[in-house]
This record gives structure tokens, sequence and C-alpha cells, in this order.
């Protein structure tokens, strides 16, 4: 049955030289900005990752598109980079059609310890940025928004685990799909039955009432919202 098809399809097939190397770690993750100056500043001063490279074209090689681009990189502590582009004539980006766009769509800076996250949730309001940190048990983060409106966030391991549950992620996703799937068979309301799934793994990760607790101990970092 097409339903019972791995989700993954199996490499197994390819002879086993013809199988590439898995990605080592981020190269680059790459953004619009609407004012390279300011990117420059915020990146460089605010989160210490120096400006290490940029280009300037008038053609997108990959596709051909005759968008021209002022191409910046900022370098983190273990080469990766997060860039940009500044396009003249780009029209504005438009909002998304829910906030959640904006929480969901973000990228996460690893710093060695909890103590390093709060080190820099004080440094980021003391430069005027507005950080909630949330405890999620897993890691510690503190997320904020640059001056293009991406979200980051700072964040500490604290089990060590926590990228090594393959198992409890097969699971997760089977069940997910198997939700989604029976009720387009059936013709149940798709996002019921997925919202029921949720239901049955809330907070696993992220405990509230430690989240509520944890921010509700230091009221004078709370930024107003
Ligand atoms: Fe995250």
């Amino acid at each position: 049955m097409e339903h019972d098809a791995p989700l993954v399809q199996s490499v197994d097939a390819f002879p086993a030289a013809a199988n590439p190397i898995g990605p080592q770690r981020l190269h680059h993750v790459a953004y619009v900005t609407y004012d390279s100056e300011a990117t420059a500043d915020f990146y460089t001063r605010v989160m210490g990752m120096p400006m290490v490279n940029a280009v300037m074209d008038d053609h997108l090689p990959s596709t051909g598109d005759r968008t021209p681009y002022f191409h910046t990189f900022f370098r983190m502590g273990d080469g990766s980079t997060i860039a940009f582009f500044e396009s003249p004539g780009l029209p504005a980006t438009p909002d998304p059609p829910t906030p959640a766009f904006k929480n969901f769509n973000h990228i996460a800076m690893q710093v060695p310890t909890r103590a390093d996250v709060d080190h820099w949730r004080t440094w980021l309001e003391w430069n005027g940025t507005e950080v909630q940190v949330v405890d999620h048990h897993i890691i510690y983060s503190a997320y904020f928004e640059d001056p293009n409106g991406v979200r980051l966030e700072i964040t500490a391991t604290i089990v060590d685990s926590w990228n090594d549950q393959p198992q409890v992620a097969a699971d997760a996703l089977a069940e997910w799909s198997q939700a989604k799937r029976g009720a387009q068979a059936t013709g149940a309301d798709v996002e019921e039955a997925l919202r029921g799934v949720i239901a049955g793994h809330a907070h696993q990760a992220s405990i509230a009432p430690h989240i509520e607790h944890n921010l509700s101990r230091q009221p004078a970092h709370r930024s107003h919202r």
C-alpha cells in the first residue's frame, strides 16, 4: 500500500560509493535585509560576529535571475556564517499571515552554558533588544530579533542527548503522518486530528509551569511586550 511506503527513501539501492557524505555543519544561512549597514552594525558589534566577506553581482548565478544584490557574511565561532542579501528595488517583504511564522522561522546559535545565555540576555537588553528566555530543560534559550526581524536564538545544551533521539523522532513522525493520512482517508478534519496528536504530547520537552516560574522570578529583566 502506498500509505506504508517509508517517508524517507532508503539509499540502500545506491552503490555505496555513490552515497554522498552527509552535511557536516552549517556553512551559511541567508536572509533578506533592507539595510546592510544596520545589519553589519548589529552582527559585528552586538553579536560579535565579524563581517568576513561581501559579494556584489547583477544576477543570481544559480538561476540567472537578473536581480542585483549586495551579499554580506558574518561568521560564528565554528566558521559557519549568517548571510544577507540587500537588493535595490526589492519590494517590501509582506507580513506573514500569522505572527507564528516569525517564531517558527528562526536560527539558533550555541553557547557553552546556561550562564552564557543569561549573560547574552543582559547584553542584548543593554543594547535595547527585547529578549525572551525559555528553559526547555533539554536546552536553555534566549529569543530575540535582529534589525531585519529575523528571529534569533542563543541556546545552551542542557541534556547532551537532545539531538540523539532518532527513535523518538521516528515514532512521533509516524504518529503524526498516520493521524493525517487517517483523517484524509476518512474525510475527518485533518487539523483537528493533528491537534489531537499534539495534545497527547504537549510540553514533553518544554514544561510550561517551569517556564512561567523561570520568567516570573526575573521580573526586572522582562521587557515590555
Ligand atoms: Fe529553536
